[in-house]
């Protein structure tokens, strides 16, 4: 959820104006076999209910399997997983069980009512399968018996791993949120659902009354909020703006600033983002430990040292490749060593790892930062 939504959020807050009552035109909900969600307001089954019961762009399909499908302009279609109507999310797959391949292409969203939360760059490489094997998470549908791809949001391991890997493509994937998954680390297979959030019609706030909207009646577009006695109140977006900024700038600029903190405190709270409510009464959380790994001082405190010409390693096993990028160690490079496990890395691979991570990539222990006396080379 973006600060927008957020201010929207915020917005419908202040109470609705009660207009008329009204009842809903018939717009009976449906549901396709196979899916364990109701379609209803903004959304419309096309073939089930009668015309003007969805939102321009929120039309959906059953398929022979009984699966709820969405067709994009410029992206095709996908199945819908799930909708959240009072967070306005929706969860999209690819009918070919290969998101991947989908958002490697790019997604154009254009002419869609939805949007993306976040978007991080991932860079897809296509490896052999000896140098990915048990190391990294690869993305099983674009894998086969000889070479594996893998999606990584890490510049150093592309660079590192330029070698022996072919960079397919880099390109902006929708996330949830704006940091990729501390369990996945560096690498991830990107097997989530694709997760789309919509804004207008805004119905956040009669949803989480337990009301529902819908059109005021057959003839016009207005959305209005019916509760369950058939009471509508105006739900228009345009007007409650209006009313909301002539009588509530000052809520507004409350809201921002609550927001701007939130935004900062928040972030590192909000791991499975759209299952939760925006909540903004978070932990306060320093700025530094944005990242879910080590903070900078705690890896700095690790022994780091210039590999010689005997390329001899300071401490541990070493079998004359980095752990993590899988290249050869080379004179003059720089490495790291986990103190308490005795493993050794290219100093660049293990930072960016232990940023993101807390655990030795190798032995998955937890570096205790008691650590922090151990004497840099
Ligand atoms: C609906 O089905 C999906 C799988 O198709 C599942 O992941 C999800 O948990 C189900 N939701 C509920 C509320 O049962
Ligand atoms: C989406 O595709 C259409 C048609 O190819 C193109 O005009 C539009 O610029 C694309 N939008 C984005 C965001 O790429
Ligand atoms: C992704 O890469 C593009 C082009 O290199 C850049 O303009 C954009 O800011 C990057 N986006 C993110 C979220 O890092
Ligand atoms: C695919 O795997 C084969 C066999 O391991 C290897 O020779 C080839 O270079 C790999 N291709 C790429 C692009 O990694
Ligand atoms: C595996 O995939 C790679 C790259 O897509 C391809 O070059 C190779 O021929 C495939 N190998 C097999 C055994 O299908
Ligand atoms: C639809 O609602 C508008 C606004 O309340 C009203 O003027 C119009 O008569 C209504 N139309 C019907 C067919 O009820």
């Amino acid at each position: 959820m973006d600060i927008f939504k957020f201010l929207h959020l915020s917005l419908f807050l202040l109470p609705l104006p009660f207009i008329s009552a009204a009842n809903p035109p018939s717009c009976p909900s449906s549901t396709c076999f196979n899916s364990n969600f109701t379609i209803r307001f903004p959304f419309q089954a096309i073939l089930q209910a009668p015309s003007n019961c969805g939102y321009p762009g929120f039309y959906l399909s059953c398929d022979n399997q009984g699966n709820t499908v969405i067709s994009f302009p410029y992206s095709g279609d996908f199945f819908v997983r799930g909708i959240n109507y009072q967070e306005q999310e929706i969860q999209l797959d690819d009918p070919y069980s290969c998101l991947p391949r989908r958002l490697m292409d790019g997604l154009n969203l254009s002419g869609t009512p939805f949007q993306v939360s976040y978007y991080l760059n991932y860079t897809f490489m296509l490896c052999p399968i000896e140098f990915t094997q048990s190391r990294f998470a690869v993305i099983d549908c674009l894998s086969n018996s000889t070479n594996s791809t893998m999606a990584t949001t890490s510049n150093t391991l592309v660079e590192r791993m330029a070698s022996r890997c072919k960079v397919l493509v880099t390109i902006p994937i929708p996330v949830p949120w704006p940091m990729p998954e501390s369990d996945s680390g560096i690498t991830s297979e990107l097997n989530g659902d694709l997760q789309l959030y919509w804004e207008e019609p805004n119905c956040e706030d009669c949803e989480t009354q337990g009301a529902m909207c819908g059109f005021e009646n057959n003839t016009n577009q207005q959305v209005i909020c019916f509760d369950s006695t058939g009471t509508g109140t105006t739900n228009h977006l345009r007007l409650i703006k209006m009313i909301s900024l002539t009588i509530a700038i000052p809520t507004i600029i409350c809201a921002f600033c609550t927001a701007c903190i939130c935004l900062v405190h928040g972030r590192r709270s909000h791991g499975t983002a759209g299952q939760q409510n925006f909540d903004p009464i978070v932990t306060p959380q320093p700025p530094n430990t944005s990242f879910p790994g080590l903070d900078q001082s705690t890896i700095e405190s690790y022994t780091k040292v210039v590999l010689g010409e005997s390329r001899r390693l300071p401490m541990g096993p070493n079998d004359g490749t980095c752990p993590i990028c899988l290249s050869d160690y080379r004179a003059e490079e720089v490495v790291r060593c986990i103190p308490e496990c005795q493993h050794c890395f290219h100093a660049g691979c293990i930072d960016e790892w232990l940023r993101l991570n807390k655990s030795c990539p190798v032995c998955r222990n937890s570096p205790s930062p008691a650590h922090g006396n151990q004497q840099p080379v």
